[in-house]
C-alpha cells in the first residue's frame, strides 16, 4: 500500500524542494504528484518549452525513489492561448463566455485548445513516459461535463444529435417538438437547453445534451491517454475525479483508463443527520464499483478545507490516518494526500495541506507520518479486492435525469442509494456499487433504486437475474421513462411490472409530509416524499398505508418470479425502515450478518482467495469495543486478538 503526496514544485523555491523530499523521504512518502496547474512554467510562450525545472522536480523526487505521477497540465491554458484565442473559453448558459483568469475554464471542443493540448501531453509523453520514475500519469484535472453553449459545442451536439437519430424528423419525434411548436426545420436551430426559465425546458434536449456532454468529456480523457500511451502502451494512465453538480459519467470517463482514482474529502464532523447517515464510504464504493476493481485516491483530506467557502473546521484526532485506512478498507490502494504543503499565496492558500502555513509540522503532519509508518505492514492485502454479495445499481443517466426533473419536494436519487448502502453496510457486509449492465450473477441480493429512464440492457439484466434465482429490490419512479426521457404510455412500473407482480394504479407525491407503513410484521415506518398506490397481482404485500384515501393499499410489495423474488418499495422511508428490511434481505437470502456492531463501526473485508483480511473502522466519536468471534491475527500489531477497543477513527485489520 503506497502513500504519497500532491506537490506544488513551480509554487515553491528549489531550496524548499530539496528540504521537502527529504523529509518525504524521512516520512515514508512513496509516491508524489506534479505539474496539473503548470502549463504557464511548461509552454512560457506558444511553442517554447521549458521542461527543465520539472526534469529538476522528478529527480529531486525520484532520487529518493519516490514514484512521481506526472499531470498533463490542460486544466489550466496559460493566459497567452485565452488571449490569442478567446474562443477557447467555455460560455455560460446565459451566452456570455466565462472570464478567464483562475482554472478549468477551457471548452474541452474547443479545436485550438485541442491543438494546444495534445500538443502539450505529447512533449510530455515524448520527454517522460519511458522514464521509470513515472508510476502514472493524471489526465487534466477533476474534469467534469461542462454544459458549454459555445458555437463549437452547438455544432458537436448537432452532428452528434444526426448521428444518433439520422435526421430531423427523428429528432423532433423523439423530443415530442410539437409540444409549444418546438418542431426544427433546420438543424441551426438545435440549441443546448439553455432557454429561461431552466425548469420549462424539454427534458429529451436537457438528457442529451448532458449525454453528449459526458460523451465530450470522456473522448477527451481517452484521447490524451492515447498521445501518452503510444509513447509508451503500459504506461498507466488515470484522471482524478469527483462528484459535483456537472459529476462526469463515471463509466465512460474510465472504460479506456487504466484505473479510478478520486479526490476523497471526507466530512470531519459527524452527523446525525439521518440523510448523510451512510458514511463517506458509500464514495468509496462507487469509486470501486466503476471498473469494479481497486482505485486511488489522488487527493486525501489532509487539514482544514476553505478557500472559496468559509473554513471547515479541522480533522479531528484520528481522522487523518482513519480516513486513509478507510479509503483501502473500501479498495484503494494507493491515498495521496492533497498536499504536502499548505499554499501560502494564491486562491486556495487556506485549503490545508499536511504542513501548515508556519511551516512547523505538527499534529496532522505526526499522524501522516504514523499512517506512513504503518503502511509497508499493509503489503499483504496489496493483492485483495472485495467480494461483495450486495450490490446496489448506480446509473449517470437516471442521476442526470433525475437531476433534469426533480419529482417532488425532498426525493433524491442519491439518498436512496445511501440508505441502501447505509442499512447492509449496518451489518458488515461488503457492498458493491455497480453500474445496471454488469454482471450481478455473482450477488445474493441486488438493490436498483428508482430504475426511472429505461435502458434494454440494463432491464433484461435485471430479468435475468432474477430469473435465473436472484433477489431484487426495486423502488418507486422505477421505468417512468424511455430512453429518450418521455413517459412510458403504460400502468407502472411499465416494464418491470411483469417481474414486480403489481402495478401503481395511482401515485401521491406528498414530498416532505409523512405519512405511516405498516409491514406484514406489525412494524410501523414513517414514510414520506413519493407514495406509489399498488394494485397486487401475483406479488403480496410486504407493507401497506395507514393514512390517506390509500390507507390499506400496498405500499410495498414481494413478488416471486421464475427462481427469483422481486421487491418493490413504493415509497421513501427513513433509516429504520431500510436496516430492518435490509435484515430481512440477508436473513432470507443467506447472506452473513454481524449484529450489534457498536454504532458509526465499519468492517469490510479484503480478500486474495486464501486469506481473508477483515477491516474495523470505528468512524465515530466514541471509543467502540467489539468481541471477535476468535482469537484473530491483527497485521497492524502482529498479535493476535479476540477483543478489540478502537479509539475515535481507529481502524484495526485482522486475518481471518
Ligand atoms: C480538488 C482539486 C484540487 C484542489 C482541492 C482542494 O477538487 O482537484 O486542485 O482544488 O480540490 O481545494
Amino acid at each position: 500500500m503506497k502513500i504519497g503526496v500532491d506537490y506544488y514544485p513551480e509554487q515553491w523555491d528549489r531550496e524548499l524542494w530539496k528540504a521537502d523530499a527529504d523529509l518525504m523521504a524521512r516520512t515514508g512518502v512513496r509516491l508524489v504528484r506534479i505539474g496539473e496547474f503548470a502549463w504557464s512554467r511548461l509552454e512560457p510562450k506558444d511553442g517554447e518549452f521549458d521542461f527543465t525545472w520539472l526534469d529538476e522536480a522528478i529527480s529531486n523526487f525520484s532520487r529518493h525513489a519516490m514514484g512521481i505521477v506526472l499531470c498533463t497540465p490542460t486544466s489550466c491554458p496559460p493566459l497567452w492561448m485565452y488571449e490569442t484565442y478567446p474562443d477557447i473559453v467555455q460560455v455560460g448558459a446565459d451566452g456570455s463566455r466565462l472570464q478567464t483568469g483562475i482554472r478549468a475554464h477551457r471548452c474541452l471542443n474547443a479545436p485550438m485548445f485541442l491543438y494546444y493540448a495534445k500538443r502539450i501531453t505529447e512533449q510530455l509523453a515524448k520527454r517522460y513516459a519511458n522514464n521509470p520514475a513515472i508510476a502514472a500519469w493524471q489526465i487534466d484535472n477533476e474534469l467534469e461535463s461542462y454544459p458549454c453553449t459555445c458555437e463549437e459545442c452547438r455544432g458537436l451536439f448537432r452532428d452528434w444529435l444526426i448521428d444518433k437519430y439520422d435526421d430531423l424528423n427523428n429528432i423532433n419525434a423523439a423530443f415530442g417538438n410539437i409540444v409549444w411548436s418546438g418542431e426544427y426545420s433546420d438543424i441551426s436551430q438545435i440549441q443546448p437547453p439553455n432557454a429561461y426559465p431552466k425548469a420549462w425546458q424539454n427534458p429529451a434536449l436537457c438528457l442529451e445534451y448532458s449525454r453528449f456532454s459526458a460523451d465530450m468529456t470522456a473522448k477527451f480523457a481517452n484521447d490524451m491517454a492515447m498521445i501518452i500511451k503510444r509513447e509508451n502502451p503500459r504506461a498507466k494512465v488515470t484522471t482524478n475525479t469527483l462528484f459535483s453538480e456537472n459529476t462526469p459519467d463515471f463509466y465512460k470517463l474510465f472504460s479506456n483508463l487504466d484505473f479510478v482514482s478520486y479526490d476523497n474529502y471526507p466530512p470531519v464532523r459527524l452527523t446525525d443527520d439521518e440523510g448523510m447517515s451512510s458514511s463517506h464510504a458509500f464514495y468509496l464504493d462507487m469509486m470501486r464499483g466503476v471498473k469494479q476493481k481497486n482505485f486511488w485516491v489522488m487527493e486525501q483530506l489532509s487539514g482544514p478545507t476553505g478557500s472559496w467557502m468559509p473554513m471547515g473546521p479541522t480533522p479531528r484526532p484520528g481522522q487523518i490516518k482513519g480516513y486513509a485506512l478507510q479509503a483501502m478498507a473500501h479498495g484503494a490502494d494507493t491515498v495521496m494526500h492533497f498536499r504536502w504543503r499548505t499554499a501560502n499565496k494564491g486562491a486556495e492558500m487556506y485549503w490545508h495541506g499536511l504542513i501548515d502555513h508556519s511551516n512547523v509540522p505538527g499534529r496532522r503532519f505526526n499522524e501522516f507520518a504514523e499512517l506512513c509508518r504503518i503502511a509497508p505492514k499493509l503489503s499483504v492485502i496489496e493483492t485483495t479486492e472485495l467480494v461483495s454479495d450486495v450490490a446496489i445499481l448506480y446509473s449517470h443517466d437516471n442521476a442526470a435525469a433525475f437531476r433534469i426533473q426533480p419529482q417532488t419536494e425532498g426525493f433524491s436519487y442519491f439518498e436512496q442509494l445511501r440508505y441502501f448502502h447505509a442499512a447492509f453496510s449496518k451489518y458488515g457486509v461488503n457492498v458493491d456499487i455497480v453500474p445496471p449492465d454488469s454482471d450481478l450473477s455473482k450477488y445474493k441480493a441486488v438493490v436498483a433504486p428508482s430504475m426511472y429512464v429505461y435502458d434494454k440492457n440494463s432491464a433484461e439484466n435485471i430479468y435475468r437475474y432474477v430469473i435465473k434465482g436472484g433477489t431484487v429490490i426495486m423502488t418507486a419512479r422505477s421505468g417512468v421513462k424511455d430512453p429518450c426521457n418521455n413517459c412510458i404510455m403504460e400502468p407502472l412500473p411499465t416494464v418491470y411490472r411483469e417481474m414486480i407482480g403489481a402495478e401503481v394504479s395511482e401515485y401521491d407525491p406528498i414530498g416532505k409530509e409523512e405519512q405511516t407503513i405498516v409491514d406484514f410484521a406489525g412494524n410501523s415506518y414513517k414514510c414520506r416524499q413519493w407514495c406509489d398506490i399498488l394494485e397486487l397481482g401475483t406479488a403480496r404485500a410486504y407493507a401497506e398505508y395507514r393514512d390517506s384515501f390509500y390507507s390499506g393499499k400496498p405500499a410495498v410489495t414481494m413478488n416471486r418470479y421464475c427462481s427469483g423474488v422481486a421487491y418493490y418499495i413504493g415509497t421513501v422511508c427513513h433509516m429504520d425502515f431500510y436496516e430492518k428490511f435490509a435484515g430481512n434481505i440477508m436473513k432470507q437470502t443467506g447472506i452473513p450478518r454481524l449484529k450489534d456492531l457498536p454504532k458509526g463501526v465499519e468492517v469490510t473485508t479484503r480478500t486474495n482467495g486464501l486469506d481473508d483480511y477483515i477491516f474495523f473502522f470505528n468512524n465515530s466519536e466514541q471509543e467502540a469495543d467489539i468481541t471477535l468471534p476468535k482469537a484473530m491475527f491483527s497485521i497492524l500489531d502482529d498479535t493476535e486478538k479476540d477483543k478489540l477497543k478502537l479509539k475515535p477513527f481507529d481502524m484495526e485489520i485482522v486475518r481471518k
